[in-house]
């Protein structure tokens, strides 16, 4: 695992966006997985200046998200679907019939998680995937205890969760209680992991994640047996990482 520690969060985001840039102009097939939450979303308009300014073209890029919540249609402002949208896919000329996010108004959740990891296997696997991390270190929605062998299922949402996605909510009451994820196994089958993290507030989960235990009591830490995961933090992200035990942090 490699692990880089930025000044701040403009410059791991411009970081970030030229190691997704770099895929795509190595592969313009690629097939990219990208997250939702506050912190990709720099990362997504240093892409989007990327697309007008540099024209890179995501015309032949077929994307997976991570995951969706439960019970919210596309065009709910909070839905996954909603924001990818607005923070990348209208600004960008990627073909939506090659975009794909979990439907949280499907019919029936387990055939839709069905769906979902049967379209991975058959377009999969990513060629970079793009992780957040929750502060309880989990990743996608895989809760800590969720099985590393896991596949796309429908997920409990903890008590932490629900309120550290609350502000994307008018109210905490109406934040889902469940959401469709990714699994753990699905995502480790990526060739490449970038997970970006900002903030104090993931400086316990990270270095847990970096230094901790291989457990499903911090879903991250399965990261460490990836063979090509790239940490990019900032200062406050890192600040819990003991620098030591052979981990190569690189600073920029
Ligand atoms: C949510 C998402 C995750 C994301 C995490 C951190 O729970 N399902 O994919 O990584 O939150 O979000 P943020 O970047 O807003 O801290």
């Amino acid at each position: 695992m490699e692990v880089i520690v930025f000044p701040d969060y403009a410059k791991l985001s411009v970081y970030a966006a030229q190691m997704m840039a770099t895929q795509i102009g190595n592969k313009a097939t690629s097939v990219l997985g990208l997250a939702t939450g506050g912190t990709p979303v720099q990362t997504y308009q240093e892409l989007v200046g990327l697309h007008r300014e540099e024209g890179l073209s995501l015309s032949e890029v077929t994307t997976f998200n991570l995951d969706e919540y439960w019970g919210l249609s596309g065009s709910h402002p909070a839905s996954y679907r909603y924001y990818m949208w607005e923070n990348l896919f209208r600004h960008v000329d990627v073909p939506m019939e090659q975009v794909h996010i979990p439907h949280g108004d499907a019919p029936d959740a387990m055939e839709e998680c069905r769906r979902y990891e049967g379209l991975l296997s058959e377009l999969g696997p990513i060629d970079l995937q793009i992780l957040g991390i929750g502060n309880n270190g989990h990743i996608g929605f895989n809760e800590p205890g969720t099985e590393f062998g896991s596949i796309t299922a429908l997920i409990d949402l903890t008590p932490d969760t629900i309120a550290a996605n609350a502000r994307f909510f008018e109210a905490s009451e109406d934040v889902p209680r469940q959401a469709i994820s990714m699994g753990i196994k699905s995502i480790m089958q990526a060739r490449q992991i970038v997970l970006l993290a900002s903030g104090a507030s993931k400086a316990e989960a990270v270095a847990k994640a970096v230094t901790g235990p291989v457990s499903t009591a911090l879903p991250a830490s399965i990261l460490q047996l990836h063979p090509q995961c790239t940490f990019l933090l900032d200062e406050a992200a890192a600040s819990g990482i003991d620098n030591g035990e052979g981990l190569a942090v690189k600073r920029m």
